[in-house]
């Protein structure tokens, strides 16, 4: 039985409203003089982009700009990145976007400061160091990755997503600005959103970090669920469960956007830590498949997930209930659980995500591949509260389906 865990975050978080006005002074205090931004074309156009780099000028920073991002990332969208950045060599990377675009920076990071190919780092604990220092600025209230250790990146020819995790990935700096995200449209601000109450939920009942069994030799960043782990992600659960309709609903909702950013920031500290389990491990083989948004994919498959896990569970299940605000007095311990898996049924359909695998474009013959693909994710499957076989994933894919 393991009777220790680690906590690891962001070098510092800068949250609230015009947050990002610090930005020439934080990436000053990182010692640097020439930021790459690392950014997409929608952002550009929504006129972010231009406010991070004049900030960075204000600050004194040389800026260059590469706005080849793009949603998922492919391997290839890495190495032209890299490409680019090679050719500029910037002393700081700013991750500015969603997870797509932190993801693209701290992977760039990556090969910017070792070399070699983005497969040597695919996995747990492969990167050898610190990575160039990166400034995170998430426009969508979603990831998390402005504080998390992972990279993700679509591997187009094994049509999966994949991941490059360590803790060296996590951001010197995190400037978490809810008015960055106020030009997301509804249906980013939706997929994001319904992903950090995924990485709350899943955190909140994952495996508890003194039965996370860790095969000797192997790392894992994931540490079971703790303390600090729940001090985080209880009030995410809270947080989505009030603000995540309205956010999508009117995206000018300041108070909606603030509480949705705070909310997507503490889940990614919880998670990050934690661990996420089966809805993540099933998403990864249907998102690289079928091309759904990360958090369209988690979505669709929480509640079926969760009515999976509740077995293993049901007291963290039924508090989930209490979290999202439900009435729960009088109601047993079995009857709070239905109501919270009912809720997030209830929240997923308000915000339009759906509700059935064949709407993404998933076949049936597909499920059981990814089944067994979701099977093979270890280092997701471990935190998962009750232990599945191929059998059961397929059994939760065809409920879904
Ligand atoms: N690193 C991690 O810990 C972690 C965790 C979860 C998910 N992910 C990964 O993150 C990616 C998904 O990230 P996401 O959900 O944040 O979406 P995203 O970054 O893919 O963005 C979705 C779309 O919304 C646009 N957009 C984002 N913010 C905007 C804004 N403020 N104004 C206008 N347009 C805006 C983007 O340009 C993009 O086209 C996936 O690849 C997923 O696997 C990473
Ligand atoms: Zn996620």
């Amino acid at each position: 039985m393991r009777t220790t865990w680690s906590f690891h975050t962001a070098g510092a978080i800068h949250f609230g409203r015009g947050a990002t006005d610090q930005l020439g002074e934080i990436a000053r205090e990182l010692g640097a003089s020439h930021a790459l931004v690392v950014t997409d074309k929608a952002l550009v156009k929504a006129g972010l982009a231009d406010q991070v780099q004049s900030r960075l000028a204000s600050g004194g920073m040389r800026v260059t700009l590469f706005d080849g991002g793009e949603p998922e990332p492919s391997i290839a969208a890495l190495l032209r990145c890299h490409d680019f950045a090679s050719r500029h060599k910037p002393d700081l990377l700013v991750g500015l976007g969603g997870g797509s675009n932190m993801d693209l920076a701290k992977t760039v990071g990556v090969l910017l400061t070792y070399g070699g190919e983005p497969r040597d780092y695919m996995g747990e604990g492969k990167v050898p160091g610190p990575i160039l220092p990166l400034i995170a600025v998430p426009t969508t209230a979603g990831t998390g990755s402005e504080v998390t250790h992972a990279g993700i990146l679509t591997d187009t020819e094994n049509n999966i997503k994949v991941a490059i995790a360590s803790n060296y990935l996590r951001p010197r700096a995190a400037v978490v600005d809810p008015l960055m995200t106020v030009t997301c449209p509804p249906k980013a601000t939706a997929d994001s959103g319904i992903d950090a109450l995924t990485h709350a939920v899943e955190a909140f009942m994952a495996t508890d970090s003194s039965h996370l069994e860790i095969p000797e030799g192997e790392i894992s960043i994931y540490q079971g669920r703790n303390p600090l782990g729940n001090a985080m992600v209880e009030p995410a659960v809270s947080l989505i469960a009030s603000h995540l309709a309205d956010a999508v609903r009117d995206g000018r909702n300041l108070a909606a956007r603030e509480g949705m950013h705070l909310a997507a920031l503490i889940a990614g500290m919880g998670f990050s830590n934690v661990g996420v389990g089966a809805v993540h491990a099933l998403e990864y083989p249907i998102g690289g498949a079928v091309h759904c948004s990360h958090g369209c994919g988690n979505g669709l498959l929480l509640p079926y997930v969760m009515e999976f896990n509740k077995p293993a569970r049901v007291e963290a299940v039924a508090r989930l209930a209490e979290l999202m605000g439900l009435p729960v007095e009088g109601l047993s311990v079995e009857a709070a659980a239905d109501a919270a898996i009912e809720r997030v049924r209830a929240l997923r359909k308000e915000i339009g995500i759906p509700d059935k695998l064949r709407e993404i474009g998933v076949e049936e013959h597909q499920l059981r591949s990814f089944a067994e693909a979701a099977f093979g994710i270890k280092r997701l499957m471990r935190s998962n509260p009750r232990q599945a076989t191929v059998d059961d994933l397929e059994g939760i894919l065809q409920a879904a389906f």
